[in-house]
């Protein structure tokens, strides 16, 4: 009899599961339940073209439906599960139904956090995580409009840009120094800002929101001891791991549940992958990663692990972010302690932040710059030793430099 696989979570994590455990031969049944309307789509698209109008609905879906038909995956759609069972080795759904199953993989992402200030549940109060949410957004999305967001990461500073780009009048409220401070360098932080500034959009830095007002849905925002006026509030204020399911079955879970390298969690039958988990990376440091490319990439591991065929998670974590016509692609965790190394000038918006450890890259921030981009996550991932001097030098192409210290 073929084991009976069991998926919670119906995103990038989950969609990939099922399509590695096809690919590794798997057989048998495999349920995956999503509390959401939809079968798993692609959420980068959401603050960027889909918001902008710019990218149908349809092209979103990360399958059509007839796939998860005839890859024989039974997809079921707003349901949430509400335990775990692990002694009987089931899934007890909020309905009450039991799903049971031999292995179990936990894909269940992670939920917005929430702004708990006095008005916070003011209609014209957004959050931005699903297409509902998107779609939601939209309506409300109109040139002349004044929109505050509160929150300068990834989900505000992108919101913010297609919202400049669309006639908005916009105002970004961020409570720390910098933006998208979790992200990337001060360099970086500083060239963003700017950008956004050309484009119109107000900073409010060292600025956190101390609640809204209105009559009847939002009017006004209150920050920094300062009133402005709001027609739309947007809210990206970074999310939280759905370890809950996890952490209530008794799995080891610190903001995100705890897996090893094949993304196994402390129960043999039981896997995690994406934004819920947290793991000890290529670099002996535990973290929770947030990106398309550790869910895809966890899930590949998770489904070999599952099938028998473990193989470690190492990859080289990556990220991107759209913001007007500003390609950022990073590779690599940096370090605060890290020696920074400019190349190109960022006056040309096309540039690359170099974040050298122990005389190797450990990193690369690029805008517009593809070949520091790709060839800098391959160093990174070989642990190539490259001098600084050299890195800025525009005159070594990208490609030459890796070659030659591989030499
Ligand atoms: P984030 O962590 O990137 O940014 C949140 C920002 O909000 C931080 O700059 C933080 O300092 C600020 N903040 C926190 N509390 C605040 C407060 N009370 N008032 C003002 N500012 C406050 O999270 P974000 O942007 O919400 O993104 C959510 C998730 O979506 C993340 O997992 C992110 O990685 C993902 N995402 C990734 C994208 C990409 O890779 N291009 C694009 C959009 C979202």
């Amino acid at each position: 009899m073929s084991e009976r696989i069991v998926i919670i979570g119906a995103g990038q994590a989950g969609a990939q599961a099922v399509q590695s455990l096809r690919a590794e031969g798997f057989t048998g049944p495999i349920t995956m339940i999503g509390d959401e309307a939809y079968p798993p789509y692609q959420r980068p698209p959401l603050s960027k073209a889909y918001l902008l109008g710019a990218f149908e609905r349809a092209r979103l879906f990360l399958k059509a439906d007839a796939y998860y038909q005839e890859t024989g995956c039974d997809l079921l759609l707003n349901t949430s599960a509400a335990a775990i069972h692990r002694a009987e080795r089931t899934v007890e759904l909020t309905d009450g139904r039991k799903l049971p199953y031999d292995k179990l993989l936990l894909a269940t992402g992670a939920r917005v956090r929430r702004l708990t200030c006095p008005g916070a549940d003011l209609p014209g109060v957004h959050y931005l995580k699903t297409i509902a949410d998107v779609d939601g957004l939209q309506q409300v999305f109109q040139p002349g409009k004044r929109l505050a967001v509160v929150g300068g990461g990834y989900i505000g500073l992108e919101v913010a840009a297609v919202a400049a780009k669309r006639g908005l009048d916009v105002t970004v409220f961020e409570a720390m120094d910098r933006l998208m401070a979790r992200a990337v360098s001060p360099q970086l932080s500083a060239f963003y800002a700017a950008e956004h500034q050309k484009a119109g959009v107000k900073l409010k830095l060292k600025t956190g929101v101390e609640g809204f007002e209105g009559g009847g849905k939002v009017e006004r925002v209150r920050a920094g001891g300062e009133v402005y006026p709001a027609d739309i509030v947007l809210v990206g204020i970074g999310v939280i791991a759905n370890d809950d399911l996890a952490r209530a079955a008794g799995l080891p879970c610190g903001d995100g549940i705890i897996v090893d390298r094949n993304a196994m969690t402390a129960d043999p039958a039981i896997f995690a992958a994406g934004d819920c988990t947290r793991h000890t990376g290529r670099e002996g440091v535990e973290l929770r990663l947030e990106c398309v490319q550790n869910a895809i990439d966890q899930a590949k591991h998770a489904a070999l692990a599952m099938v028998g065929k473990p193989k470690i998670y190492s990859e080289v974590p990556w990220f991107w972010s759209d913001q007007y016509d500003l390609k950022l692609q990073i590779a690599g965790l940096a370090r605060p302690t890290d020696t920074l190394v400019l190349r190109g000038d960022p006056a040309n918006r096309k540039f690359a932040v170099f974040h050298l450890r122990d005389g190797k890259l450990a990193a690369v921030e690029s805008v517009n710059a593809a070949p520091e981009y790709l060839m800098g996550k391959k160093m990174i991932a070989e642990g190539i030793a490259v001098a600084a001097e050299r890195l800025a030098d525009l005159s070594v192409p990208m490609k030459q430099m890796g070659e030659e210290q591989r030499a």
